[in-house]
């Protein structure tokens, strides 16, 4: 089976549910609160690791009560460890997490160890990299490191997905154009592009002008709407599925998890994407980030409920 590296976060989600934000000075009582393993990369790592993918994780702890934790979730299921560093005397990654009750969340995220992640650490696991099949990245470490991938993987003949998330404006044009696939949300891709985007039409727009700078594959999280391909492949849209939200959080990740997974199995963009879309559907039903996402078997029995 091939393995997938996955080149980012880790954060602990502090997610308190609420009913409304509390005013500058207010004291508000909220009704519930779940502390969580989350963070861009360790839930996309997860999700795919769920799903039986066989996966490298490449991130850094700190030197808290929380990098133990973190490292035991990793190896719970079946992630490979060996390049998860501790750093002494940093914080692990916090995301507090704020969830209304109509399913939607703020998120602020403190990277701590995470902005210790540097290209000097790819190099040292160059020959554990050398040997996946797809590198998977996102915002949340230093975009240095981040580019450094990219590269790493042109180099190597690896495909390279970037899932720009969190949106970070001034991305360098030079890097993207060397990615395989590019992942935004549309948030994510009016910022990369500077075109409104605030339908599937304006979306398709500003991906193909990505396509046109270089990049291989661009898809479009769409949210209950679904996502968009545009690419060497043509161009397709593949729809949403309507569900009872309960909590969005890391849902996208989910969908990038249960992409990466398919894909680095098939080969297969539009049937990833399927698999994908309804993974992140099945993701919204539940409370949290990865402790939302079903494994494989919990998966087939949402998609058998939504078929029956
Ligand atoms: O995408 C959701 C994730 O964003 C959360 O798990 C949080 O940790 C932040 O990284």
């Amino acid at each position: 089976m091939s393995k997938i590296a996955v080149i980012g976060s880790n954060m602990v989600d502090l997610i308190t549910y609420i009913d409304r934000m509390p005013a500058q000075g207010e004291t508000l009582e909220a009704p519930g609160f779940a502390l969580g393993c989350g963070g861009k990369g360790a839930n996309q790592a997860v999700a795919a690791a769920k799903l039986g993918a066989d996966v490298l994780m490449l991130t850094k702890v700190g030197d808290d009560m929380f990098a133990d934790n973190t490292l035991a979730n990793f190896q719970r299921f079946g992630i490979d460890t060996r390049y998860v560093q501790r750093v002494p005397g940093v914080s692990s990654g916090v995301a507090p997490i704020f969830v209304q009750a109509d399913s939607h969340n703020s998120i602020l995220i403190v990277k701590g160890a995470n902005a210790h992640l540097v290209p000097a650490d790819l190099d040292a696991a160059e020959q554990a990299l050398r040997e996946c099949s797809l590198i998977v990245l996102q915002l949340e470490i230093n975009v240095e490191t981040v580019y450094h991938a990219i590269e790493f993987g042109r180099e190597h003949n690896i495909p390279v997905l970037l899932n720009p998330a969190p949106a970070l404006s001034g991305l360098s044009r030079e890097h993207l154009a060397h990615l395989d696939f590019l992942v935004p949300n549309e948030s994510e891709l009016a910022l990369i592009t500077g075109q409104v985007v605030d339908s599937p039409e304006s979306a398709h727009n500003a991906a193909l002008k990505l396509v046109a700078s270089g990049i291989r594959h661009v898809i479009v999280t769409l949210g209950q709407q679904g996502a968009l391909y545009v690419g060497e492949e043509g161009e397709f849209q593949i729809p949403g599925l309507s569900v009872a939200a309960r909590d969005t959080t890391g849902a996208g990740d989910a969908f990038i998890g249960c992409f990466i997974h398919h894909w680095s199995r098939d080969r297969d963009i539009r049937a990833a994407m399927t698999q994908a879309v309804a993974y992140s559907a099945c993701s919204v039903t539940g409370l949290g980030t990865q402790t939302s996402y079903p494994d494989a078997t919990a998966f087939a029995e949402f998609q058998r409920r939504l078929d029956a």
